[in-house]
This record gives structure tokens, sequence and C-alpha cells, in this order.
């Protein structure tokens, strides 16, 4: 196999299986890095199956300094990596916020210091839950981050922190931040998609799942806020649009000459409410949805939607998949999972 050889950690996961199959689409050649904590063995055969080239795998868990600076020294020829792994339940990192500072962090530094004397263009999955609830919409790159609603958060805050000190003192370093809105949908093989643990607290994978007769009604939290139909409003992107976005930024940095830091939004640029998220399912699916409204939940913001012309402009990457696309594919999968347990 040839093409540049970049490391994906967390790559059996919902969005790092997307990007590894996006990687081989665009003639890379992507080395997973994982340790299941949230995610099958399987997910290897399935993006075999995509691709019809196995990835290369290491179980490992980044955590463990030593093992991480072994496995580098032993792979002298990775030029990219795109850091995925790490915790993302808000409410989990609320209750136990040691475990998430533990594993975001030091995941992180024990990558950067693995490769600190060594040229390397790194992608970091961060969040649009850097904004908070923001004075402006869409939201710019430039907009100020907000102090942290979770612990969850403040992983992803301090993270973005510390990748621009060291990207800002290393003549190696290249690094490109992801601020991800909210990623729904699924492969259009339906051979991939999100596995969430448990009852899904995200709003797409509680959809399908009480579709398909898995879960009571949906409920909707809050129809009381300040937007056309009182629902909350956010920017849902692809899937397969975000994997993409990833592959831009490895390119974006590949042909540049200068090293640091750039940060960019990864949405669609359109913002949707709750309601319709559940009106466009129906619609794209023929399915109809049991959901009553609740109360606001906790934590919530009331709307956001990103200002994506950056990436558009430099990474010359935009969302292309529909709110449509996006509900089609995530019951493609729902209705995969269910005849085919992973
Ligand atoms: C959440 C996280 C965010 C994370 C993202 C990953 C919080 C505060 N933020 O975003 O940091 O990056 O997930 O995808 O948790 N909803 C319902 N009923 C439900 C579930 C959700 O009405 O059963 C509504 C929510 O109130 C919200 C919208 O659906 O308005 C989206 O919710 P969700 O999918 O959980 O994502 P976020 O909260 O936006």
């Amino acid at each position: 196999m040839s093409g540049k050889k970049i490391l994906v950690t967390g790559g059996t996961g919902y969005i790092g299986s997307h990007t590894v199959v996006e990687l081989f689409n665009a003639g890379y050649q992507p080395i997973i890095i994982d340790n299941f904590s949230n995610s099958s063995a399987r997910i290897i055969d399935q993006i075999e199956a995509i691709n019809g080239i196995r990835p290369e795998f290491v179980n490992l868990d980044l955590c463990d300094a030593r093992l991480t600076s072994d496995f580098v020294s032993q792979h002298p020829d990775i030029s990219g990596v795109i850091h995925f792994a790490a915790y993302k339940a808000v409410g989990e990192s609320v209750e136990q916020p040691l475990k998430y500072y533990h594993n975001n962090l030091f995941s992180l530094i024990n990558l950067l210091s693995a490769f600190s004397d060594k040229p390397v263009n790194f992608v970091f999955s961060s969040s649009c839950t850097v904004y908070g609830e923001p004075d402006q919409l869409p939201v710019t790159e430039r907009a100020p981050v907000k102090k942290a609603e979770s612990p969850y958060g403040n992983t992803k805050q301090i993270a973005e922190e510390i990748l621009s000190e060291v990207a800002g003192t290393s003549k190696s370093l290249k690094v490109t931040a992801l601020r991800y809105f909210n990623p729904v949908g699924a492969h259009h093989s339906a051979l991939i998609g999100e596995l969430p643990i448990g009852v899904p607290q995200n709003l797409v994978p509680f959809i399908t799942q009480s579709a398909i007769g898995k879960r009571g009604p949906l409920i909707v939290h809050g129809n009381d806020y300040n937007t056309p139909d009182g629902s909350c409003i956010r920017d849902y992107i692809h899937v397969v649009d975000l994997a993409k976005a990833h592959v831009s930024a490895l390119k974006f940095m590949e042909n540049s000459d200068e090293g640091g830091y750039e940060v960019f939004n990864i949405g669609t640029g359109k913002g949707s409410t709750v309601l319709q998220v559940i009106n466009t399912f129906e619609t794209a699916t023929g399915v109809k949805l049991e959901y009553k409204i609740g109360k606001r939940r906790p934590g919530d913001i009331e709307k956001i939607y990103g200002e994506v012309s950056k990436a558009k402009h430099d990474l010359g990457w935009n969302a292309e998949l529909d709110l449509g696309e996006m509900m089609s594919s995530a019951w493609a999968w729902e209705k995969y999972i269910q005849q085919n347990p992973l």
C-alpha cells in the first residue's frame, strides 16, 4: 500500500471510523490506535468491507506514555495524526471530572511528547461547545471562548490551548483544530455509524432508536425558547462531510510552508430546530415518530450555528449533504444494526 501514513487515534469510534474510510478514499494509509473503550473491534471489519482494504490497527491506551512513545518510535513514517480518542459524554464528565481530565488530557500530552521532535501535521477534534451560548450568530472562529459548561467541554478548551502553545514554539508541528457542530448520520453503505452505549443522550440516535421501537417516545427538551417553533437550534452536519474535513485539513497543512495553529468551524452554517429535525426524519424515512414536549434540559444552549466560510476559503471544504440525507442514512444504519448487532 502506498500513500502517506496517518495515525488515527480513536479510529474505530463514530467520527474516527468515517474518517478512516475517507482517508483510504483519498489515497492515504491510515493506521488506527484504539482501546475500544467506547467502540467495537468489529468496526475494523466494517471498514474493510467498505474500502476493500484492512486498516492497520494497534490496541493501545494513549494514557500510557511509554507505550505511546514506543509506538511512535516504531513508526517513523507517520506524517500526520488525527486525534479523536477521548471521552465525550457530557453528563458523565460532570459526575466524574477527573476521569475526563485524566483521559482526554494525558492522551494528548503523551502524543505530543512522543512526536515532539518529528515533523507532523496534527488534526484535533474540537467542538463548538467552546463557544457556549454565543453572543452573535452565526458564530465565527473569532468569537470569545466561554467558560465551559462541563469538564468535557473544558478538556476541549484546555486541549486547544495546549496545542496552540506547543505549535507556537515548535518548528516541526502544525496543528489544525476542527470545531465540530452536531455530527449526525452514517456512511451511505450503512456499514458504519454511531454506536451509543445505553440510552442515547444525543438527539438523532434517540430518534432512530425510538422509531425502531427500542425506546419510548422522544422527549423534546423544551418548546419555550426564543426560536421560530420554540425548540433549540443546532447546526447538524453529516458525519461523512465531517470526515472529509479532516482529509482537507491534512492537505491544507501539507501544502503550507508555515507551521503554527489554525482553528476552523466545521458545520453547514444552517440552524435547524429539534422539531424541524423530527419533521425531516419523518419525511426522509416515511416513518412516524412519537414525541412529547418536555422540560428544558439543564445545560442546553438556545441556539448555535456556525459561520463556515473560513473552512471553505482555506481548506476548500464545505458540507454537501443535507438534513434529509443525515436522517435517511442514520435510519438505514439503525435498521442495519438491529439486524446485525456489532
Ligand atoms: C451535545 C454536547 C456537545 C457535544 C455534542 C456531540 C451538551 C450540552 N453538549 O451537544 O458538547 O459535542 O452533544 O454530539 O450536552 N434533544 C431533545 N431530546 C433528546 C435529546 C436531545 O430534545 O432526547 C435536543 C437538545 O435539547 C438539543 C438538541 O436536541 O437542543 C441536540 O441535542 P444533542 O444531540 O444532545 O446535542 P447537543 O446538546 O447540541
